[in-house]
């Protein structure tokens, strides 16, 4: 009998080590390493599933036939504009997310905003009579909807050949598994051999297929990057907990844009689409209040205004302290250390407390000359003119510098009453040079 060898596997990339190992050589995550047996191993590529095998041959490209059906859509026109324009017949897409941000309820509404869809869903996680419950309080009523309580994999695959849907919904990849292996579903090895299962059945067969997969604590989509290289298309769902609004990001999208982001709000009857998410996230309260700056950020192709608020106090212990909410705090000691270098504003004995309005993380570099200004005007206890929306980046030397899509930032800035932007000067846009004189420019 042969000898079965152990093996360890990392959870997060698929490096194989014939020893257990706290860190991974390949992709640096820490303690993913779990056991499998090469004779797993052999099972694994012995295992076929019926109707899957195929006999292609090498063709021309002038030769290969292309299918005449084009995109079809979800019917939820955020989810679609992420998409790229809808579904392209056979493709292959993951929405991870964490656990009740609303992956199943996105996915159980294409039911309700497109009924004309074939949709087989497949749950694992919750009974038929759960999804029923919620596709009531969703209001999804289509005949065409069919619910498949199987977490068998090659089961699934042989319903999804007979059913032949439009589309087919796999919640989740993690609850799927094949009897050939002895891994427990969720694990890296029953993930991975599931998800090849389901791409070859969307490529083969053409059946448009969305999985959803959960995030691990790290916030990694479905802990595997394998199953990242595998799909077309990863979609990223993410919110804050305490905040309804919930963002739909894509990260890599094969047949469309990425970074394309969709923003939904989370209601009782579901997800509803916001169509003008920058007034989600301004408020009208904080007139005549320092320390408040709204800045221009682009989500994807769209611009989006967001209030930041600075609260600069007296430091009553010996080190200062500097805490921000949805920025990062090394940028936030950066722009700092400017301000002091290069402006003249000192916060040495200052507490500095910087918070990103409505949960949102700012990330884009056009929110720096923002946040100073914001500093600024709390240090001085002076408010900003409310009209105005700032653009730019701050370079070490204190200069501005300037960031893509500068028109269409000040367009969306205006229509929303900011009329009055401070962008940072750049090739073909007037506007300031140095961050003293822009804020100079915002507090007088
Ligand atoms: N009656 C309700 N009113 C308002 N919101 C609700 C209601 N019921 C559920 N929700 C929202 O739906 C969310 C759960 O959605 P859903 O089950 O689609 O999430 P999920 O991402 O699929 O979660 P899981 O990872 O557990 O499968 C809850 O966190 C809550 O925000
Ligand atoms: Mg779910």
């Amino acid at each position: 009998m042969a000898k079965t060898k152990t093996q360890f596997e990392c959870r997060s990339c698929g490096h194989i080590s014939p020893k257990w190992l706290g860190s991974c050589p390949s992709c640096g995550e820490w303690n993913t390493f779990e056991e499998r047996t090469s004779a797993a191993k052999e099972v694994e590529h012995k295992a076929r599933v019926s109707g899957l095998e195929s006999n292609e041959k090498p063709q021309k490209l002038s030769e290969v036939e292309t299918s005449e059906k084009s995109r079809f859509e979800s019917g939820i026109a955020e989810f679609d504009r992420v998409l790229g324009g809808g579904f392209l017949p056979g493709a292959y897409v993951l929405i991870g997310g964490e656990p009740g941000i609303g992956k199943s309820t996105l996915t159980l509404q294409i039911a309700k905003s497109n009924p004309q869809l074939s949709i087989l869903y497949c749950a694992g996680e919750e009974s038929a009579g759960q999804i029923k419950q919620r596709a009531q309080r969703l209001g999804v009523q289509s005949d065409k909807l069919l619910v498949f309580n199987e977490t068998q994999v090659d089961k699934v695959i042989a319903e999804a050949q007979k059913v032949n849907p439009d589309l087919l919904i796999v919640d989740s990849i993690q609850t799927v598994y094949r009897t050939e292996l002895s891994s427990m579903p969720g694990s890296i090895q029953q993930v991975k051999e599931c998800a090849a299962l389901f791409q070859q059945l969307a490529k083969k067969k053409n059946i448009t297929t969305v999985v959803i997969g959960h995030v691990t604590k790290e916030g990694d989509i479905a802990g595997p990057r394998v199953l990242e290289h595998m799909v077309d298309t990863v979609l990223q769902f993410e919110g804050d907990k305490n905040y309804t609004y919930r963002l739909l990001r894509s990260l890599k999208n094969r047949f469309g844009p990425a970074q394309e982001v969709g923003v939904f709000e989370m209601k009782e009857d579901g997800l509803t689409e916001v169509s003008n998410p920058s007034e989600l996230f301004i408020s009208d309260k904080t007139e005549g209040v320092s320390g408040n700056a709204i800045v221009c950020t682009m989500e994807g192709s769209r611009p989006l205004l967001i209030e930041v608020q600075a609260l600069v106090t007296a430091a009553s212990y010996g080190t200062p302290q500097r805490t921000a909410n949805g920025f990062d705090r090394n940028r936030l000691a950066l722009l700092l250390a400017v301000l002091e270098k290069r402006a003249g504003f000192s916060f040495a004995n200052h507490d500095v407390y910087l918070n990103i309005a409505g949960g949102f993380r700012l990330s884009d570099p056009a929110g720096d000359l923002g946040v100073c200004c914001a500093l600024v005007s709390s240090l001085l206890d002076k408010p900003i003119n409310q009209q105005t929306a700032f653009i730019g980046e701050v370079g070490l030397g204190g200069e501005l510098r300037t960031v893509p899509h500068i028109e269409q930032r000040k367009k969306e800035a205006a229509k929303l009453g900011f009329g009055n932007a401070i962008v940072a000067s750049g090739k073909g846009t007037n506007g300031e040079r140095y961050i003293r004189d822009a804020i100079k420019k915002a507090l007088g």
